[in-house]
């Protein structure tokens, strides 16, 4: 390679980087359809949004932050920053939907398919609607 090849190679990967870092900050993340559709088997369940909160304390804070507020200290320097549990972009999701991303994970976030089971995947959306309340019992 020349030096003239080097330079446009160069340029080349820098231009690819820096889309692939523009593209993971501003497209959303969005599930299926059919995700929508998926009924919340503990919709309503205090006792399921009470385990739903220890296990967000367990294993959510640490990115999310404790209130959901996509502040906690493991989520500071992450790309894209972690969700606000609280905010209206993700209330205004279906139950479904957010099972659906609890399951299947996209980086930096892991999938939570394995380490938890799927009743405690609903629980943790049940937390996260109490996260969306003004004054709830967070
Ligand atoms: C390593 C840090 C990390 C941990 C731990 C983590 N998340 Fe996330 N989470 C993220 C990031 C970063 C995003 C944003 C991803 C995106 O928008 O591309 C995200 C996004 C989400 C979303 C989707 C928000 C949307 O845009 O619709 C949900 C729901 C969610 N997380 C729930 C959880 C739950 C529940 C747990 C615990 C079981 C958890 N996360 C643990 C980092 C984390």
């Amino acid at each position: 390679m020349n030096t003239i090849e080097k330079t446009i190679a160069m340029i080349a990967i820098s231009l690819f980087l820096l889309s692939a870092t523009l593209i993971k900050q501003t497209v959303p993340w969005v599930a299926p359809k059919d995700a929508d559709a998926v009924k919340n088997p503990v919709k309503d369940n205090a006792t399921a949004t009470a385990d739903g909160k220890k296990l967000y304390t367990q294993y959510c804070a640490v990115c999310h932050g404790a209130k959901g507020k996509g502040d906690g200290p493991a989520g500071i320097a992450l790309t894209p920053r972690p969700a606000d549990h609280s905010s209206a972009r993700i209330q205004s999701q279906t139950d479904g939907a957010i099972y659906w991303k609890i399951t299947t994970g996209k980086a930096p976030m892991a999938s939570y398919k394995v380490p938890l089971k799927d009743e405690q995947r609903w629980e943790l959306v049940n937390y996260i609607r109490e996260l969306g309340k003004p004054a709830a019992k967070k």
